[in-house]
């Protein structure tokens, strides 16, 4: 009988399973994180400020990072160069902001990636873009990952991190909708869910991990949504903002210097984990309540996707149904603010060698200029590699064949992310990389 064998091998399978070691070639990803330094001149670009203007700074201030020598060069890790940053942002002679945090009252932002189609960068384009935000803008990231896979977390787990434990809370957990069995949503206090972000290695970016409890999420909302006891699209978006209430901004990088002038470490370190500055969903490939919640909480979706028509075949679906429950939603809450902001598709894994992926970008921005990035991922050897262990371009250590491609592919981040921040922030500082990226690719 077909079922009894299929039981049978689920059965032997789960056996081998729970005897074979997965945890070492974890443990060796995790402890090598972040390993990557970066040069002054390379501090100094994350800034925006002369390296000359660093090195100055490094001899006048008493908390400025030693670094690591090697040879004549200095290198930081993504830790040094925030704190170098929060010595060049509370500096009561800066002459613009360094530190773009948000202040007192101003509103959390969230970006979610999605898309139908799997494969297609969507946790690469929103672990890099954490971390874009993170080196070029100081901003403080809450990146959650509403994927069981956990993906995204890979990105940014360390050895102190409870990954794939079983009892270790994902988004269902902030949700409150991590027991099915429970009779209603477990409505956790701000100080409760305030307890659920991990700490990451990257400076101020922390972590909901991603876990297969998110799939007991989904059983749980279908049942209230058949007791119609709570609207089950928005029960992240209201988490977050409840969360928010009691964990929003206080202190300005102004508070971090002492009454003689001296940086004082320890408000530094407290405002680094006071609140986020924004919030990035890292999407499964489908379109389950749970994944819904991640759409509505966003005030930016970006849909990264691969150009194939195929792929594209999926995009249709996936916003043909999001439009559905757009509908459904908006017919009985008519005032519901979702998306406040700009949404993109943002074309990935663009192979350049043929046109047919070009081409393909060019038709959709002609029909559709807002709603198509200008910026687009390449395919890329260097990533593929990096993303074999989990590493993001920007933590990558290359082997001397890969540099070119390396550096090449982090400007490539650059760029997308550089696009993003301006739809997304456009009253931020901009930087070159997206106005490059395009003039070398559509003129
Ligand atoms: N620009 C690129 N060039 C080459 N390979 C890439 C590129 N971007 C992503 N990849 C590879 O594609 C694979 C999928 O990437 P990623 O996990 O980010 O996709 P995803 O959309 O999150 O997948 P899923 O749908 O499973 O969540 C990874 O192995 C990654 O290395
Ligand atoms: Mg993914």
């Amino acid at each position: 009988m077909a079922y009894g064998q299929f039981e049978q091998f689920i059965r032997n399978l789960t056996r081998v399973m729970a005897s074979v070691n997965t945890k070492l070639q974890r443990d060796l990803t995790m402890r090598s994180r972040v390993s990557r330094r970066f040069s002054m001149t390379e501090a100094a670009e994350f800034l925006g400020v002369d390296a000359t203007y660093l090195t100055k700074l490094s001899g006048d201030e008493a908390h400025f990072p030693e670094g690591e020598r090697s040879g004549r060069q200095r290198t930081f890790s993504p830790d040094e160069i925030m704190l170098i940053r929060a010595i060049v942002a509370s500096n009561p002679n800066a002459k613009r902001p360094y530190l773009h945090w948000r202040k007192p009252g101003e509103k959390l932002k969230v970006v979610t990636f999605g898309a139908q189609k799997g494969g297609t960068g969507k946790s690469l384009s929103a672990a890099h873009f954490a971390q874009y935000l993170n080196l070029f803008y100081g901003m403080r990231v809450g990146v959650i990952d509403a994927d069981p896979q956990a993906t995204a977390s890979l990105y940014f787990a360390d050895e102190n991190l409870p990954l794939f434990q079983s009892d270790t809370p994902t988004m269902a957990d902030f949700m409150g909708v991590d027991d099915p069995a429970a009779p209603k949503l477990n409505e956790r206090s701000a100080e409760e869910l305030n307890g659920l972000w991990q700490h990451t290695p990257w400076p101020g970016v922390r972590l909901i991990p991603g876990g297969a409890n998110i799939q007991n999420g989904d059983i749980s909302l279908f049942m209230m949504s058949r007791q119609g006891q709570v609207p089950v699209y928005r029960i992240l978006k209201d988490a977050i903002a409840r969360w928010d209430a009691g964990f929003g901004p206080r202190m300005e990088p102004a508070d971090f210097r002492a009454a003689d002038g001296s940086l004082d470490m320890e408000a530094y370190r407290k405002a680094l984990v006071e609140t986020v500055d924004v919030i990035v969903i890292d999407q499964q490939p489908s379109l389950t309540l749970v994944q819904l919640n991640g759409l509505i909480a966003a005030d930016n979706v970006v849909i990264p996707q691969t150009m194939k028509g195929f792929d594209l075949a999926t995009l249709s679906t996936y916003v043909a149904n999001i439009e559905e429950y757009l509908e459904f939603i908006l017919s009985f809450e008519p005032d519901i603010e979702i998306g406040r902001g700009e949404h993109v598709v943002l074309p990935t894994i663009v192979q350049e060698q043929n046109d047919q992926d070009t081409d393909q970008i060019l038709d959709l921005y002609r029909r559709s200029p807002r709603e198509i990035l200008q910026v687009w991922y390449s395919r890329s050897d260097a990533i593929a590699n990096a993303s074999e262990e989990y590493k993001s371009i920007y933590e990558y250590l290359p082997p001397a064949t890969r540099r070119t491609s390396a550096k090449a592919f982090m400007r490539n981040a650059n760029a997308v992310n550089d696009a993003l921040v301006q739809r997304i922030w456009p009253e931020l500082p901009k930087r070159d990389f997206a106005d490059e990226f395009i003039k070398e690719r559509w003129s």
